[in-house]
């Protein structure tokens, strides 16, 4: 079942919409103002964020219904849109009653910059679901720290076709759509479909096209300049939710990407995947590369953002809340958990789960260069312009005249900053 039915939605509706979120401060920059990182933020930190910001602002009414996704009085919501408008949020599904006079939404709103991304509320979809039952559609991935570094690092050169492969809400391609001329979102998640098709309208963005199928099969021979991936990675010993199901070694979706590269990417062009990649005691991130690309000739760049040893790696899987959609939480139910995992990475002999980001491109024979960032030094908000500085770097030669600007501006920038540090921050502002 389709959760929007996208024909019917008028844009000049939407815009609308947008300009009420924009007035009453729900935007990426207000948020940050108020000390809420709309994408990476703690679930335990919501209730507090509840407490600061409660809905007796226009803000705070939008933050509790499609930030932390509360119920509210629908005379609230009277406050900030007219009757004929709420009953439009009604017939397009963005709002639902619960009860006679309280409402609450049915999307997780993100902003991002200028954007807006609507995706699944996860974490709420475990408190609305008293029997604690599995949901019976497949949820959209919300926005993650993963999502954004690969839209941020991402290459900006000017791409005639983009192939995002598992779009999830969308995000990837719309953010490219703004340096490409066409993009093509895949999803194997018929629900992430209609959510990209949606975000795509709320962000008046036409030059995406989005399908419903398993990877590279609905677009066959195709070739693309750029291709783009977050794919699921997480090692899963049980069935769980589409986006993070890598499979038994973590890596079932990420193969099948590498391996389809050398077919789908035009000469000339660029594959970008930020995962999680397993490193075992008898086998090198190298080797399953080399196995991956079979013959072909594709230089792989990886660039090690952070690793996790198998204990690190057993609290992070079995403490993350996207896995508590089946069971209830307990210290006991936990600790059965991580020792059932740890005895399980040690019978397949891993040694440690690294995070990072593969650049692929063709090559006169298959080389594999890793690079591990020391990001020690370095400020939040200055990482993915270093991160995206180092891949730059790496393929200078691939990136060609594009490559130089870029890093002649970023030195640029630094010779500025380096001796003008007052005037730099002045004139950042502008
Ligand atoms: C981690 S999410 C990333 C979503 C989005 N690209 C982002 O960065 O926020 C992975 C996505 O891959 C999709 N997926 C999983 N297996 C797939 C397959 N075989 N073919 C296409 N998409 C798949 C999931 O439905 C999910 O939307």
């Amino acid at each position: 079942m389709q959760h929007f039915a996208i024909q019917t939605i008028n844009r000049l509706f939407l815009e609308v919409f947008i300009t009420t979120l924009r007035k009453y401060q729900y935007t990426h920059k207000d948020f940050l103002q108020r000390g809420i990182n709309s994408f990476a933020y703690d679930q335990y930190d919501l209730p507090i964020f509840a407490y600061r910001y409660p809905a007796s602002t226009a803000f705070g009414i939008l933050f509790h219904l499609f930030f932390l996704g509360r119920k509210l009085k629908l005379k609230l919501l009277k406050q900030i849109f007219s009757d004929d408008y709420i009953q439009e949020l009604f017939r397009i599904n963005i709002l639902e009653k619960t009860d006679s006079v309280s409402v609450r939404s049915t999307i997780f709103l993100i902003p991002f910059k200028t954007y807006y991304f609507a995706c699944d509320f996860i974490l709420q979809l475990i408190d609305r679901s008293n029997n604690r039952k599995r949901s019976k559609y497949e949820s959209v991935y919300p926005i993650g720290l993963d999502s954004i570094t690969l839209s941020e690092v991402s290459i900006k050169k000017q791409f005639n076709s983009v192939l995002d492969l598992g779009c999830g809400s969308g995000i990837l391609s719309i953010i490219a759509s703004g340096h490409s001329r066409y993009v093509t979102g895949i999803d194997l998640n018929p629900r992430a479909i209609n959510f990209s098709q949606f975000n795509a309208l709320l962000n008046n963005v036409d030059n995406c096209h989005f399908i419903c199928g398993d990877l590279y099969i609905p677009i066959k021979n195709e070739k693309y300049d750029f291709i783009l991936s977050n794919p699921p990675y997480e090692i899963s010993i049980h069935k769980s939710n589409l986006f993070q199901d890598g499979g038994k070694y973590g890596y079932k979706i990420l193969q099948k990407i590498i391996e389809g590269v050398s077919a789908h990417l035009k000469k000339g062009g660029f594959c970008q995947i930020i995962t999680k990649i397993p490193e075992f005691t008898d086998k090198t991130k190298a080797q399953l590369f080399k196995e991956w690309v079979h013959n072909d000739n594709l230089h792989v760049f990886y660039l090690e953002l952070y690793r996790r040893s198998i204990y690190q790696l057993a609290y992070e899987i079995c403490s993350d809340s996207f896995f508590g959609t089946t069971k209830k939480k307990s210290c006991r139910n936990y600790s059965h958990r991580v020792n059932k995992l740890l005895h399980f990475l040690d019978k397949i002999n891993l040694k440690s789960m690294s995070s990072g980001l593969i650049t692929i491109t063709h090559d006169s024979c298959f080389k594999y260069v890793e690079h591990i960032f020391d990001g020690k030094n370095i400020q939040t908000n200055e990482l993915t312009s270093k991160l995206q500085e180092v891949v730059y770097k790496h393929f200078i030669y691939f990136l060609g005249f594009y490559g130089l600007i870029y890093l002649f501006r970023s030195s640029l920038i630094n010779i500025i900053k380096g001796v003008f540090p007052f005037s730099y921050n002045f004139l950042k502002k502008f």
